[in-house]
């Protein structure tokens, strides 16, 4: 069998939440340390006691309900999140195409945030300055690309942050829901790409609410409910499962 290439065992994620501010910021701040002290104790749980494997060259789909706990896995495997309680070990490099627009910088140009995306990401200067046409050409975002991106709609954000993940050569390739907003050329274009990722043994972490997404990219899905796996296996029997209301 192939080495497991993500590994959560028994993995917990708290988020602290402040449900004193229902009372006002002014009686918040009137009563400070027992505020402080009542949202320690007040974590939200997103996710409990989570345990998963993702063999090399998988492709692996999340799915569930907005608030099921789809992003925080994957900011757990990204390392942008770390767990309260369980462990989670990643071997390789991750590529994260999060949620539109993380990791941009809204006042910066289109071509600026592909050369501080592709940074961020692990590439060289000099690497993403090679790349540059390619990927400017694959985004298709015409003279936008030279306009700050606080000018960009949700899609083309979307065709920025994709191209850029695109041409990175991943090893592990997390996507948080990318393609949903999308236009149809552009949905197309990126599933062939995930497609070509997939066919060249790129391990892949899908979340979306296309189904027949799911089907098409993933071996393997997880189904995330109530914090925890609510099924894992086949991409068919879960999404079936999973429209069928379970
Ligand atoms: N930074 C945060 N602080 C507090 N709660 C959060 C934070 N991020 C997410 N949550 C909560 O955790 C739960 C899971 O969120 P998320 O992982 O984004 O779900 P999904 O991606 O499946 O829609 C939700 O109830 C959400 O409100
Ligand atoms: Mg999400």
């Amino acid at each position: 069998m192939k080495p497991s290439i993500i590994t959560f065992r028994n993995v917990t994620k708290n988020y602290t939440l402040s449900r004193e501010l229902g009372g006002g910021l002014k009686n918040f701040l009137f009563r400070l340390p027992r505020s402080v002290k009542e949202i320690r104790a007040s974590g939200y749980c997103a996710l409990k006691d989570v345990s998963f494997e993702v063999r090399s060259g998988e492709t692996l789909g999340i799915i569930g309900r907005n608030g099921a706990g789809k992003s925080t896995l994957l900011g757990l495997v990204a390392g942008v999140l770390h767990p309260s309680a369980g462990e989670v070990e990643v071997n390789g490099k991750v590529t994260p195409l999060l949620e539109l627009g993380g990791g941009f910088h809204p006042d910066l140009t289109g071509m600026d945030n592909i050369m501080l995306n592709g940074v961020l990401l692990g590439l060289n200067r000099k690497d993403v300055a090679r790349k540059m046409e390619e990927i400017i050409k694959f985004a298709g975002l015409g003279d936008y690309i030279g306009q700050p991106i606080r000018t960009y709609s949700g899609g083309m954000l979307a065709r920025l942050g994709f191209s850029v993940a695109a041409h990175l050569d991943p090893e592990i390739l997390l996507v948080d829901e990318v393609l949903a907003v999308g236009d149809a050329d552009f949905r197309k274009k990126c599933l062939d790409k995930i497609m070509g990722f997939k066919r060249a043994g790129v391990t892949i972490v899908f979340i979306s609410h296309s189904m027949e997404d799911v089907i098409r990219i993933c071996d393997r899905v997880i189904w995330i409910e109530e914090r925890g796996v609510k099924m894992a296996g086949d991409a068919a029997s879960v999404t079936g499962a999973y429209l069928g209301g379970g």
